[in-house]
């Protein structure tokens, strides 16, 4: 069974919320974009436009539909504007404390049959459900980066989900055009639990093999037929976000090899967070990204 879906709300607004924004008002959702700072809207709609825009120009989506897409979109900084949404995924920084703030103030505005869903990638969804008094009604919902082209979502059912909350997280991904796969909660659920350490692998490699990130890169594409290599994914990533989930994990499973390596650390705290910030393994021009 699942709960009908025509409003949606998708609170915070970087690159992963933008992400989804982009994907339900494609889908055809009314979409409530909700973040607390306007700059971050415009960002998000600006970038939803872009890439739209581009979509039309290559072909892959009739003219006029990104129009039509945008009129669907509507951005707040105030967290009241999500009180019609049936479903709502938070994708706010991964801080536990900080998202369960934002789920316990959630459950007093919206319907008391709305879904909740975090887009947490190594954070406990049943921690965050249980900051609410309704925790059956919390799922996770864990898009991949980017969100519009990476097919999979990780349906992560809770402790207290209940089997409308994840059927209804299914069928929203399914008309999202992706392909979910239902998962339990544990740490890192099934593509970060092997992603993170390998992509750590990857970064102790560069140090021990002394090849470039270049030849990392080429190295991984070329002979184990990765569609980007380590280095270039985690600038896409951020080496910020990319620690912090290192962390996490590490904290949880108490593993070496989910322990970031120092050199992401060193990177991190030079503010050399890949794309996002001009320079990570590789440099970015800021006008082309
Ligand atoms: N959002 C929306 N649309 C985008 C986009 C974005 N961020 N980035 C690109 N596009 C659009 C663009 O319009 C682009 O076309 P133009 O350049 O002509 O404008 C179009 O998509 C196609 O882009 P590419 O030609 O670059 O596509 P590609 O075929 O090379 O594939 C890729 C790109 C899908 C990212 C591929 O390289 C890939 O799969 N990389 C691996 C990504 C990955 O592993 N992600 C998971 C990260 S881990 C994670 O997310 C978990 C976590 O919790 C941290």
């Amino acid at each position: 069974m699942t709960r009908d879906l025509s409003r949606i709300g998708v609170a915070g607004l970087g690159t992963m919320g933008a992400g989804i924004v982009q994907l339900c008002v494609e889908a055809g959702f009314e979409t409530v974009a909700f973040d607390t700072s306007q700059a971050a809207g415009d960002r998000a709609a600006e970038r939803i436009g872009h890439f739209l825009k581009r979509k039309v120009e290559k072909g892959t989506l009739e003219a006029g539909a990104d129009v039509a897409a945008l009129e669907r979109l509507s951005p707040t900084t105030e967290l009241s504007a999500l009180a019609g949404c049936d479903f709502v995924i938070e994708a706010v920084f991964e801080d536990l404390e900080i998202k369960r703030a934002l789920f316990a103030a959630l459950e007093d505005v919206v319907s008391a049959d709305a879904i909740l869903a975090t887009n947490t990638s190594a954070l406990s969804v049943t921690s965050v459900a249980a900051a609410t008094a309704s925790p059956q009604r919390v799922v996770g919902m864990h898009f991949f980066n980017p969100a519009p082209l990476m097919a999979l979502v990780e349906v992560v059912r809770a402790e207290q989900s209940a089997v409308t909350a994840v059927e209804t997280a299914v069928e929203l991904a399914r008309r999202l055009g992706r392909q979910p796969v239902v998962c339990a909660d544990t740490p890192g659920f099934i593509v970060n639990r092997t992603l993170i350490p390998l992509l750590n692998d990857c970064v102790r490699i560069l140090d021990e093999t002394g090849v470039s990130a270049e030849d990392l890169d080429r190295a991984l594409e070329l002979g184990a037929g990765w569609p980007m290599g380590p280095a270039r994914l985690l600038d896409l990533v951020g080496l910020d976000i990319h620690l912090h989930a290192a962390e996490a994990l590490y904290g949880k499973l108490r593993e070496a090899r989910m322990a970031p390596p120092p050199r992401v650390v060193r990177m991190v705290d030079a503010g050399k967070l890949g794309r996002k910030t001009g320079e990570g393994f590789y440099r970015y021009d800021a006008a082309a990204e």
